[in-house]
């Protein structure tokens, strides 16, 4: 693969799940050698041992899977790892360490609170602390590996000038992205791998749409069949429910899903919908309020409670709660069923059987992996992403709980989901898909409604709304129930 970007420049990296982008940029900042090959770094050709090699000479990166340590606080984790502070005392220097968080983000656009700790920020504000810590350690060069990914497209934007910033103070930004409109927003060049080879590099006005990523262009309409829809298969009668903060993050909430029925639940990130959905899922104990599986009442807050009426989870948090990334692919798949037949009998796993059905699985949802053994925190992004869905998916559920769950897929994956979803719905699977995305959700669902401040604002038919009235709903434009 060659690959060059200029100072000064944005340059993205595109390809689909699994064609290498992840690798170059580790690579890049000393976490793989290269077989073979040059790293030429302002002209001189640079060799790197490990990250920290990388790192002296000007390279961060700020990884699709964050490395921040949660009990820490910010200025803590920005200065940890950098070299130049050892044998000093960090408490000594506390003050100092903290004004000059401050200064950066001041001048970069970052905001967030130096002496916050790690557990208690937002997605968006940890890849804030990422990106500190990067330009703390002054950077030349940062690395971005799909940082969008769990961005609200309001923070996305706030990303995008800082990136502009950061160029236009002679800094190089790789950014990495599957949204061909970001990389247009955003970069100055493009270059498109696949398959592990990169395939060009042109300016980004020159880049034409998905063709590039996939070679086919895929259309995002409404292609739902006449459904079944049936029984009521999960009821919520006023769920209110605690976040982690310790603050209310959802108010007597009511709805009810439908077998066979596709509920869309619209929402800016943070509005609750986690809660919403860990609720559900029997990992967050409500304060109050019933939660009904097919007509039965669920004690709640107890997951294998959830699991054996019937309830699949997709989490947003596919690194975090989706997999055990030292487990291999094969037992992840197994993972929520390793009780039951064929997979087990009695207390005993059966290899074979765990092998074959994860073989199966990995067929059927394009799982790129040389095969189940190898280890989850192995394979790319994407293909993480899939291994979870394709896990939930394939438990037989009667309610299938799915956060964002095209985040990070390229295109042919985003399709892939699609389609389970669908499949799922006309199976008589109720699905409760939560998004961002609203034309995902216009696309998909029968009916949207939307969350906004930890309640239900409005309902919708989804063939009906539209984007600008849905948008509406969830930037707390009026009606509230
Ligand atoms: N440490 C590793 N050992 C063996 N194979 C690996 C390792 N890391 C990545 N791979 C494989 O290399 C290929 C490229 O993975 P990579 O993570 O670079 O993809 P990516 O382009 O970042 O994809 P995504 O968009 O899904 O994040 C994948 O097939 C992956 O399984
Ligand atoms: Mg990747």
């Amino acid at each position: 693969m060659d690959f060059e970007a200029a100072a000064g420049e944005v340059h993205a990296l595109l390809g689909e799940n699994g064609a290498g982008k992840t690798t170059l940029s580790n690579i890049l900042t000393g976490l793989y050698r290269p077989d073979e090959g040059e790293i030429v770094l302002f002209g001189r050709p640079v060799e790197f041992h490990s990250p920290r090699d990388a790192l002296d000479a000007g390279i961060a990166m700020v990884h699709q899977h964050f490395r921040l340590v949660s009990p820490f606080t910010v200025a803590e984790n920005v200065v940890l790892g950098d070299h130049r502070d050892v044998g000093r005392s960090f408490l000594l220097h506390t003050r100092a360490i903290e004004s000059k968080v401050g200064e950066l983000s001041g001048r970069y656009g970052l905001a967030v609170e130096p002496r916050a700790r790690i557990w208690q920020l937002s997605l968006g504000e940890q890849q804030r602390v990422e990106i500190l810590k990067a330009l703390y350690q002054d950077a030349r060069i940062l690395i971005l590996d799909e940082p969008t990914a769990v961005l609200t497209p309001q923070e996305a934007d706030a990303l995008f000038e800082t990136i502009r910033a950061m160029a236009s103070d002679g800094r190089t930004v790789i950014f990495i992205s599957h949204k061909l409109h970001e990389v247009k927003a955003v970069a100055d060049r493009v270059t498109v791998l696949r398959r592990g080879r990169s395939i060009a590099t042109l300016p980004t006005n020159e880049a034409t749409p998905r063709s590039l990523m996939v070679g086919r262009e895929i259309e995002l309409g409404r292609q739902n069949g006449a459904r079944e829809v049936g029984e009521p298969c999960v009821q919520l009668e006023g769920i209110s429910a605690v976040g982690d903060r310790g603050v209310q993050a959802i108010t007597d909430v009511s709805l009810m899903v439908r077998r066979g029925e596709i509920l869309g639940v619209a929402g800016v990130a943070g509005n609750g919908q986690r809660e919403l959905a860990e609720t559900i899922a029997g990992m967050r104990a409500p304060a109050a309020g019933t939660i009904r599986v097919q007509g039965r009442r669920l004690r709640g807050g107890d997951p294998r409670e959830a699991i054996a009426a019937g309830v699949a989870y997709v989490p947003e948090d596919r690194l975090g709660t989706g997999v055990a990334p030292g487990l291999s692919v094969g037992k992840n798949v197994v993972l929520k069923s390793y009780r039951k037949p064929p997979v087990s009998r009695g207390p005993l796993l059966l290899a074979r059987e765990i092998r074959e059905l994860a073989e199966t699985v990995m067929r059927t949802y394009d799982v790129r992996a040389s095969g189940p053994d190898v280890p989850a925190w192995q394979l790319s992004g994407g293909n993480l992403q899939k291994v979870v869905l394709a896990r939930e998916f394939s438990g037989e559920p009667v309610l299938l709980v799915a956060a964002s769950p095209t985040r990070g897929l390229d295109v042919a994956g985003i399709e892939t989901v699609h389609s389970y979803l669908r499949g799922a719905a006309s199976q008589g699977v109720g699905v409760l898909l939560i998004s961002e995305d609203l034309d995902e959700i216009l696309a998909l669902a029968d009916r949207v409604v939307v969350m906004y401040e930890g309640t239900l604002v409005g309902e919708r038919d989804a063939e009906a709304a539209t984007v600008e009235e849905v948008g509406l709903l969830m930037a707390g434009g009026e009606e509230r129930s």
